[in-house]
């Protein structure tokens, strides 16, 4: 029987950690840190910061971790993968260099390129005078059509923030200066605006093979009707209507396999989980790539691990060992639809408001993330918000319709002061 160490704190991690907890393998789930929403069977580890990850590597070869599951973005760019396999403990989760393709969008890009992968047009700028100096100068600036514009991205990771999109010139210019100071290496990245639906596309990948998941939609939009500031993601759901099932083989085609084959050409081979930001515009049949992320999107790994068929575990291992030759091209779902809508704290996503009472009534179907035990607050639950999205109300059902009415309901058993949740999920 097997032992696993999922990393991390948020819904993504707990629902990866609860699916993995279905295995027929899996004895023992350790999570670093965990949240407080899970099982308390499950042993807790420290979080890993970068000064500590050769003693976490340590101690999970000590402990005989048999698989470790990482799940933030920072820990992958970070390194956490590499001081891991350093000690012989087999990751699920990218290298750093492999992670540059999340990590480094100018990376992204000149992977792209080079691949010919559909992707919006864009310049590098490696100082904010010479990303004014690209914006001035664009031609479809001049007399644009209504649907012209920019988006101004920083290069570096910054938690959701490093993106803008720009309607005017003005607006392009005003970006470029209220990046600046989170640009990490003061590079900038502009792209051509596009326009359609936005869906998030993921697929297992062995370094070079892939087998797809399902996509999901994401609503990165704090308010209704797509209003207000971008978030890390206020709901998803999954499946999508309306993906045309060639669309299937054509993104693997398209997209993941000649990118994983350039990733190796570059000696940075990618195992993992591959996400695929997408931009489609179906009436058109035309599929862009926005981003790649380098490990399972957040929210929408809530509503992709109810639906997976089976059991998880292996096809983890089979990634983290490069050897997914036995397993089919598409990773099997069940035919119900999943629908989580995020409960995120007063103030989200600038200055969240923490610290607030989280009453619940009854037991819906939840994955926590900024949720903290306060002995000082009430008991039972004394639970209290400790960060920007608190948790995700799970619906399943047979049909949206019915899994959304189910994610509503289980949301309406959850109060705190200043809740913050968007009412038009898989509307
Ligand atoms: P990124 O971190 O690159 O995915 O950007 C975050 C969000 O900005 C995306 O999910 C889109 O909503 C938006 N975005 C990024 N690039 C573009 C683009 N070229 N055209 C339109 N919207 C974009
Ligand atoms: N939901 C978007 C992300 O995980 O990046």
């Amino acid at each position: 029987m097997r032992k696993i160490l999922v990393i991390g704190s948020g819904g993504r991690e707990h629902a990866l950690a609860w699916k993995l907890s279905q295995s027929s393998e899996v004895s023992q789930i350790f999570v670093a840190p965990g949240n407080i929403g899970m099982p308390e069977s499950w042993m807790r580890w420290p979080l890993p910061s970068r000064e500590n990850f050769g003693e976490m590597a340590s101690r999970a070869r000590n402990e005989n971790i048999d698989l470790a599951v990482i799940g933030p973005d920072q820990l992958l760019a970070e390194g956490l993968s590499d001081a891991l396999m350093a000690e012989g403990v087999l990751v699920f989760g990218p290298t750093a260099a492999a992670a540059r393709i999340e990590s480094s969008k100018s990376f992204a890009k000149d992977v792209m390129k080079a691949v010919g992968v559909s992707t919006a047009k864009s310049w590098v700028a490696a100082s904010p005078e010479e990303a004014r100096k690209i914006l001035r100068s664009v031609p479809w600036e001049k007399g644009g059509g209504p649907k012209r514009g920019w988006v101004v991205k920083v290069d570096g990771l910054a938690l959701g923030k490093g993106v803008r999109v720009c309607e005017g010139l003005d607006q392009g210019l005003e970006a470029v200066s209220s990046l600046t100071s989170l640009g990490s290496a003061g590079i900038f990245v502009i792209e051509e605006r596009l326009f359609g639906q936005e869906l998030s596309w993921m697929a297992f990948c062995d370094g070079e093979r892939c087998a797809l998941l399902q996509p999901a939609r994401d609503y990165k939009r704090l308010l209704d009707r797509d209003q207000g500031p971008n978030t890390g993601g206020m709901g998803s759901f999954s499946p999508v209507p309306g993906i045309p099932d060639s669309w299937a083989g054509r993104v693997r085609e398209q997209i993941f396999l000649p990118v994983l084959q350039e990733m190796n050409r570059r000696g940075c081979p990618f195992r993992g989980l591959l996400y695929a930001g997408l931009m489609v515009d179906l009436a058109a049949d035309r599929i862009w790539v926005l981003e790649f992320n380098a490990r399972f999107g957040d929210p929408e790994t809530q509503v992709l691990m109810p639906r997976i068929e089976g059991d998880l575990y292996p096809w983890l291992v089979a990634v983290a060992q490069g050897d997914l030759s036995s397993f089919p091209e598409k990773v099997p779902f069940q035919s119900e639809a999943a629908v989580v809508v995020i409960a995120a704290s007063g103030g989200y996503p600038d200055s969240p408001r923490v610290g607030k009472k989280i009453q619940i009534s009854g037991a819906p179907q939840i994955f926590c993330a900024g949720v903290q035990l306060d002995p000082a607050v009430g008991n039972p639950p004394g639970w209290v918000t400790s960060g920007g999205r608190v948790l995700g109300a799970l619906g399943t059902g047979l049909g949206l319709d019915h899994a959304r009415r189910e994610a509503y309901r289980n949301l309406s058993q959850i109060q705190f002061e200043e809740m913050q949740w968007r009412s038009d999920i898989a509307l």
